[in-house]
């Protein structure tokens, strides 16, 4: 219709009011970007295009751009929806229509990135390979997250951290970009408990005897999680300072231990190493002091 009036030079009457955009199928944009249709054919996303229950079978493209028609037609930018170009809580919504109630809390929008306005684009990028990020994945994830914290990335350059920098590990690890329940989004194991428990599962217990501490407060109050200058990335210089911080006299807080019997000869140098006695310092299973 919308030809035939072209080819007699007659203007089509003018529509009472928009008319409602059309779906013209990923075939029609093939035709003019060829060149996104392999790498896509080869991503998750291709999913949308072949699977008959999801409602988008044919034309996976408009899933995320919109209905195409117009800009088929005026091949303009103007003409077609760019997650890219959107400001990010739209951009978002166009990917939860699909995401969203994931048991890995993707469509979680209170996670702290959500709440910053950042986007799902700022991190994934649908065009370019697997939808993921990346191949060499744990080095490639590393410099996506370091391009924005870079302070972060800097603490992973002192000496005693985790290998991140060797690429034998990086931040999802123990974060989850999407958000979790715990404080900085870190990944949590069962029942809600730190996600260092996954590696470290020596120091998870349920131990006869605690040191309180590490349950309650949790490893950064003795740990730089992200890297420290201290050996055992501890949060002080000697050892000995960590733990008179709590087990002293003075400023008897809450969260305090008594102080050290009194055959412990603070100024002698054996004494500023505490865990060459106490061995067992995030919790024991048989000893009360923590010995063995
Ligand atoms: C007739 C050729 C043609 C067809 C058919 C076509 N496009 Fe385009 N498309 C273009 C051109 C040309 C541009 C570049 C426009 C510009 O940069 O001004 C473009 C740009 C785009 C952009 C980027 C817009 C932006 O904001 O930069 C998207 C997204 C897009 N097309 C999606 C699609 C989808 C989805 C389809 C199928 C429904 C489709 N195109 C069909 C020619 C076409
Ligand atoms: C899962 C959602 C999604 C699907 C499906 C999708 N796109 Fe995109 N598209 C995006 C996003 C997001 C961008 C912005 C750039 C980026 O993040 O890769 C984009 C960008 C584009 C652009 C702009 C050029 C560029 O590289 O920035 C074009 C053209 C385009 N898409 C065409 C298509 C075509 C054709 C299809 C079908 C084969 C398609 N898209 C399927 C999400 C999608
Ligand atoms: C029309 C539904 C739909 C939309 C819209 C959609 N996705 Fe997906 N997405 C899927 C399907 C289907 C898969 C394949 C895995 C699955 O079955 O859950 C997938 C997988 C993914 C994956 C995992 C890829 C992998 O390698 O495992 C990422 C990341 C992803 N989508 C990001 C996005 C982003 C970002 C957007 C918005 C720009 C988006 N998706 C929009 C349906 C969708
Ligand atoms: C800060 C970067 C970042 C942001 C923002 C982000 N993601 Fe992710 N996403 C990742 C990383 C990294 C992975 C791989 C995680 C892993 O392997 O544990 C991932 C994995 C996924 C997966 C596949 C695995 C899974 O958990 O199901 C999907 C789907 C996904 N993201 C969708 C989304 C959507 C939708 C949004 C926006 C609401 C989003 N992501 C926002 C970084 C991000
Ligand atoms: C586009 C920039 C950007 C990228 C890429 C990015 N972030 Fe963020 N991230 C932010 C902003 C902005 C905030 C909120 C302000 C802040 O706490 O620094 C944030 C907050 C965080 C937080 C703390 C807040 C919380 O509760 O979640 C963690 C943890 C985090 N990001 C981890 C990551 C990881 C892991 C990656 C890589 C998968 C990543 N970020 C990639 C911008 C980014
Ligand atoms: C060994 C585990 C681990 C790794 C690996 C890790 N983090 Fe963290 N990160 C933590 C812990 C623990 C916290 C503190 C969470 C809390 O209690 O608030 C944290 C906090 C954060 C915060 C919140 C700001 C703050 O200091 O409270 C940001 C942002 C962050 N991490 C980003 C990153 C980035 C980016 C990477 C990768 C370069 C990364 N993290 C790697 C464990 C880790
Ligand atoms: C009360 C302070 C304290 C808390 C809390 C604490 N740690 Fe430690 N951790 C230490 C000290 C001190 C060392 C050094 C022991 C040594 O040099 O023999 C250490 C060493 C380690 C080591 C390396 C040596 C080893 O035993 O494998 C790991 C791994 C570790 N801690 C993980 C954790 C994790 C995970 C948590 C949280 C569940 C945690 N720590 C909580 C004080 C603490
Ligand atoms: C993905 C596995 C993994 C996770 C998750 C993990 N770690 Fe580790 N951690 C390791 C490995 C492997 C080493 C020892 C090898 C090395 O030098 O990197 C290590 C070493 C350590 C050390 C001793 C460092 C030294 O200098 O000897 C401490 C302390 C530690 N981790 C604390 C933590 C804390 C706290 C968390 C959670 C916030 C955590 N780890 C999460 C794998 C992990
Ligand atoms: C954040 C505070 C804190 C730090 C730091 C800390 N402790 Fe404790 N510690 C406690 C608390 C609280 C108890 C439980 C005291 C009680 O039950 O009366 C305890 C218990 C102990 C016990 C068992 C004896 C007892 O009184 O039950 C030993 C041994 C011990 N700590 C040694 C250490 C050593 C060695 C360090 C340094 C590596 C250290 N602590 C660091 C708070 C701390
Ligand atoms: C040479 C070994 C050794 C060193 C080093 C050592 N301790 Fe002890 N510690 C002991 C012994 C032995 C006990 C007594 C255990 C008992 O009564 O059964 C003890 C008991 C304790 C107790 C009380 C335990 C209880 O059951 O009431 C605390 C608290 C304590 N030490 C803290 C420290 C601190 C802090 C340091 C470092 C400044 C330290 N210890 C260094 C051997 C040592």
């Amino acid at each position: 219709m919308a030809a035939s009036c072209l080819l007699l030079g007659v203007p089509p009457r003018a529509a009472p009011q928009k008319p409602p955009a059309e779906f013209v199928g990923s075939e029609t944009c093939q035709g003019c970007h060829e060149d996104l249709f392999g790498p896509f054919s080869k991503s998750a996303h291709q999913r949308i295009e072949t699977d008959q229950r999801r409602g988008w079978e044919g034309r996976a493209c408009e899933s995320c751009h919109g209905p195409g028609g117009k800009h088929a037609e005026s091949s303009a930018a103007a003409d077609i929806l760019n997650p890219a170009k959107m400001a990010p809580a739209a951009a978002d919504q166009g990917c939860l229509m699909c995401h969203l109630n994931q048991s890995t809390r993707v469509g979680r929008l209170q996670g702290g990135h959500a709440r910053s306005q950042v986007a799902c684009v700022a991190c994934h990028s649908v065009h370019q390979g697997p939808a993921r990020l990346g191949p060499t994945r744990a080095a490639a994830l590393n410099r996506a997250c370091a391009k924005c914290h870079t302070s972060e990335w800097a603490e992973f350059q002192r000496p005693h951290r985790h290998k991140l920098p060797e690429g034998a590990m990086s931040c999802v690890d123990c974060h989850n970009p999407h958000g979790t329940f715990l404080p900085g989004s870190l990944r949590t194991v069962a029942a809600n408990e730190p996600g260092c428990f996954k590696c470290h599962a020596d120091k998870r217990g349920p131990f006869a005897f605690e040191h309180p501490p590490a349950r309650l407060q949790g490893c950064r109050t003795c740990h730089e999680p992200h890297g420290s200058a201290n050996p055992r990335m501890l949060i002080r210089h000697e050892q000995r300072f960590l733990c008179l911080e709590c087990h002293s006299n003075v400023g008897l807080t809450g969260n305090a231990g008594g102080p050290p019997p009194a055959f412990h000869d603070l100024r002698s140098s054996r004494y500023r190493n505490c865990t060459i006695c106490h061995t067992k310092i995030h919790g024991s299973y048989v000893d009360r002091a923590l010995r063995r």
